[in-house]
C-alpha cells in the first residue's frame, strides 16, 4: 500500500460503524485510520455541535468537503466520513475518482437504535431526518463500489467483508 491516498473511504448514515469498522480494518490492515470528523474537530478547536450552533450547517459542510478533498489527497490507510459528507458534490467529485469507496448501509430504525438521543450529533435533532435518510441512501449507494447492510451484521464480519474487497482489488 504505497500510494498516499487512503486505501479505503467508509460512508454512511449516523450509527452505520463507520469509526468502529474503520478502526478494526486499520487495525488489521496494519495501516492508519482517520476520521474526518474528529480531524475537523481537532482543527477547530471545539465539536462539531458547536460548529453547527455557531456557524451553521452550510458552514460546517463547507468546511467538512475543505477538510475531506485535503484528507483524501494526504493521508493512506482507512478514512471514515461524516454520516452527512458524501452528499457534497464537490466530494462527491472526489469520492468518484476512489477506487474503493464502501457504504456501510443502515436503515434508519438500526441507525437510531445504536445513536441513541447522542447530542454530539446535530443532524438527529432534526424533524425531517426519515427524508434525509432517505435521500441519501440511494446516493451513497450510487458511489459506493461496494455496498454492505450493516444492520445484521457484527463488526468483525463487516470488517471482514471490507478486507476480502481490499484483498481482492488490484489498485489499492
Ligand atoms: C452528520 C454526521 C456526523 C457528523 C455531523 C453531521 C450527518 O458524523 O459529521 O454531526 O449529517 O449525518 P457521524 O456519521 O460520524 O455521526
Amino acid at each position: 500500500m504505497t500510494d498516499t491516498r487512503p486505501a479505503v473511504v467508509l460512508i454512511g448514515f449516523m450509527g452505520a460503524g463507520k469509526s468502529a469498522v474503520g478502526r478494526l480494518l486499520a487495525d488489521r490492515l496494519g495501516v492508519a485510520f482517520t476520521d474526518s470528523d474528529a480531524v475537523i474537530e481537532t482543527e477547530a478547536g471545539c465539536t462539531i455541535a458547536d460548529i453547527f450552533a455557531t456557524d451553521g450547517e452550510p458552514a460546517f459542510r463547507d468546511l467538512e468537503h475543505r477538510t475531506i478533498a485535503r484528507l483524501l489527497a494526504e493521508t493512506d490507510g482507512v478514512l471514515a466520513l461524516g454520516g452527512g459528507a458524501a452528499m457534497h458534490p464537490g466530494t462527491q467529485a472526489l469520492l468518484r475518482r476512489h477506487p474503493m469507496v464502501v457504504h456501510l448501509r443502515i436503515d434508519l430504525g438500526h441507525a437510531l437504535a445504536r445513536t441513541g438521543d447522542d447530542a454530539r450529533r446535530p443532524m438527529l435533532r432534526r424533524a425531517d431526518l426519515a427524508e434525509i435518510h432517505a435521500r441519501r441512501m440511494p446516493v451513497f449507494d450510487a458511489i459506493a463500489t461496494l455496498v454492505l447492510d450493516t444492520a445484521d451484521r457484527s463488526l468483525t464480519q463487516v470488517a471482514d467483508v471490507v478486507l476480502a474487497a481490499v484483498a481482492s482489488a488490484p489498485q489499492v
